[in-house]
């Protein structure tokens, strides 16, 4: 139970609905024990009234009889009904507490995802993440509600029924009671089996729902090679097997009924028989056999719910152990700031080196280079030299394993990261959209954006005309139920999002390279009136796009080989000529 008490806190934060379930099953329990002791008195009444027409030889009910029976049935049914009423109470208390908590619970991984960085990102799968934010909670709260609910109920029941039995009779008590622990433990394997089979079929469940989600996606890769047939035999291996564990689940489940039926009857059976003599005997009424009885199946449910309470609580527990996991996980990445200052956007890179934590590769190696505000920095370099990298650290998706980035002269590391990010964009080079419509996938990153601003910040990312041609304009949805964009016009929707928030360092992560050359070249001439008053860093495989900017970079294997104009670098005659005379040639032929 160790991971599960680390909930205890939220208990303190819903005391009030804790303590007002107590109370209210404390008080269902001591009206659940009314209805036996008044039919008891109503048996005992009967047979007084049998008794009185032998000995007068008469055979007709008195009124009086009928009026304590009547009195009795009323005061049953009252009983009962102020019982049923306690117990949605508790159900009102007990089970809002546990949503209340999963919701809370649910709420704290989900901001502890977001405080995570990268490196946890690629280390897990996202089926993992989303399952212990929906699986895995879901079955913690199984624990506080449910569990919680019938382990309270069940303690104060046992309690209260027992008490009344041993006072009637102790000796029958205890022969009547003897199955129950028997169909406790029962139960409780029982659960546990159906516990375990049930995950086997959710699992392979999921399986199915990846294995359909995956051609689904990928149908056009499907058909294109002819995979249908091969695809079809797949799923019908993947629906046997689903089949086959539902069976061998339904096959415990049906074991479960008859089971608690069966241990139910044995205890009637000894109360009838046992009690019986005892009532020959004079030692008890009629009535108390009746009120046995009705005992026995007031505790009949409770006592089997320890088994399955027990199941319960083992899942919950292991469930906690793998939320805990992830909750202890600490943050790579930290805020150490929540000072407000103004970005002016002089970036310094002081010997940076760069190894990628699990897979130790190193990216960077003692990469330097200044940018001073305003200026445009280029950096090129073939693919996998480490020019994506250089973003994530600009960005600080990442922090340098050694060396040092300045911005304005402060170490990145200390500085505000929240205003750090607000203010500067990136143009990621692997672009993400949401299924939403373009004038909120534009408008993503900043809070209640202007119509003409969103206008306008497509304009310069040279998407404006694209738009105006669907037929909703702005309005259009993207994604699964929408429209697909080309891939330039995913790009330049990215560029848009990135200009909107008016950032003072622009980085360009080869966020051009699906449009061709001249609407590159037209788009970057129509940035440039901007971008002259903002620090840019562009990233391209094309010279074309670089070759107006302040300063270049050439990036191999993570470090920098060439460094200076375009001018300079021609001069130079390396890496950076060489593709230039080659890009130039290819243009030609195009
Ligand atoms: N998230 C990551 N985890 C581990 N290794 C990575 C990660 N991203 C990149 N790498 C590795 O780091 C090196 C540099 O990658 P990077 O993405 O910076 O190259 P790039 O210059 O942007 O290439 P491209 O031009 O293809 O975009 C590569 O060897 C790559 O395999
Ligand atoms: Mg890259």
């Amino acid at each position: 139970m160790r991971h599960l008490f680390t909930l205890n806190h939220y208990f303190i934060t819903y005391k009030w609905h804790l303590l007002g379930g107590i109370v209210f099953v404390t008080i269902s329990v001591l009206f659940s024990v009314i209805p036996p002791q008044y039919v008891r008195e109503s048996f005992n009444a009967v047979e007084e009234a049998i008794r009185t027409n032998a000995d007068h030889n008469t055979n007709s009910v008195t009124s009086e009889t009928q009026a304590l029976i009547l009195r009795y049935g009323l005061i049953i049914i009252g009983a009962a009904l102020l019982k049923g009423l306690f117990m949605f109470l508790m159900r009102q208390t007990l089970i809002v507490m546990s949503r209340h908590i999963e919701y809370d619970l649910k709420n704290e991984v989900y901001t502890h995802y977001q405080k995570l960085s990268q490196r946890f990102f690629r280390a897990n799968s996202t089926g993992d993440l989303m399952n212990r934010i929906s699986e895995d909670v879901s079955r913690v709260r199984m624990y506080l509600g449910p569990a919680l609910m019938y382990g309270i109920n069940t303690s104060i029941l046992v309690v209260v029924v027992i008490q009344r039995m041993i006072a009637i009779n102790p000796t029958l008590t205890f022969y009547t009671l003897l199955p129950l622990p028997i169909l406790s433990y029962l139960i409780y394997r029982v659960s546990h089996l159906i516990n375990r089979r049930s995950e086997r079929v959710q699992a392979q469940l999921s399986s199915i729902s990846t294995f359909v989600q995956e051609t689904l996606s990928g149908i056009r890769v499907l058909k294109a090679n002819v995979q249908e047939t091969y695809l079809a035999e797949r799923y019908d291996q993947e629906a046997d097997e689903y089949f086959a564990r539902n069976e061998h689940l339904y096959r415990i489940n049906a074991l479960f009924g008859p089971l608690m039926l069966l241990l139910v009857g044995l205890s009637t059976i000894i109360i009838i028989y046992l009690g019986g003599m005892e009532a020959i005997a004079g030692n008890i009424t009629i009535g108390n056999i009746a009120e046995f009885i009705m005992y026995v199946n007031m505790l009949t449910w409770p006592v089997a719910s320890i088994g399955w309470v027990t199941s319960i609580v083992q899942r919950a527990e292991a469930s906690m152990e793998r939320i805990n996991v992830f909750l202890d996980e600490p943050p790579d990445i930290t805020n150490p700031s929540d000072k407000p200052f103004v970005l002016e956007g002089n970036i310094r890179w002081d010997n940076v080196t760069f190894t990628y934590g699990h897979t130790n590769i190193t990216a960077l190696k003692d990469v330097s280079f200044s940018v001073a505000s305003g200026k445009t920095l280029a950096i090129i370099g073939e693919t996998g030299s480490g020019k994506s990298t250089v973003a994530a650290l600009q960005t600080r998706l990442f922090d340098p394993t050694s060396g040092a980035i300045y911005i304005d002269g402060k170490d990145l590391l200390a500085l505000n990261l929240d205003a750090y990010r607000e203010q500067i964009s990136i143009v990621p080079q692997d672009i993400f959209l949401f299924s939403d419509t373009i004038a909120n996938n534009i408008a993503f990153g900043v809070d209640n954006a202007r119509e003409e601003d969103i206008v306008d910040a497509a304009k310069m990312a040279g998407l404006h005309e694209n738009i105006m041609a669907f037929p909703k304009g702005y309005q259009t949805r993207l994604g699964e139920r929408g429209v697909t964009l080309s891939g330039g016009q995913k790009q330049r929707t990215a560029l848009a999002r990135a200009l909107i928030k008016k950032p003072k360092v622009l980085i360009l992560d080869d966020c051009l390279s699906a449009v061709d050359t001249e609407t590159e070249e037209r788009i970057l001439r129509s940035l440039r009136s901007y971008t002259q008053s903002i620090t840019t860093i562009i990233i391209s495989h094309r010279v074309s796009s670089v070759q107006h900017a302040d300063e270049i970079l050439v990036l191999k294997k993570g470090q920098i080989t060439e460094q200076g104009t375009h001018a300079d670098l021609m001069k130079a005659d390396g890496y950076y000529s060489d593709i230039y005379e080659k890009q130039l040639r290819e243009e030609q032929v195009v």
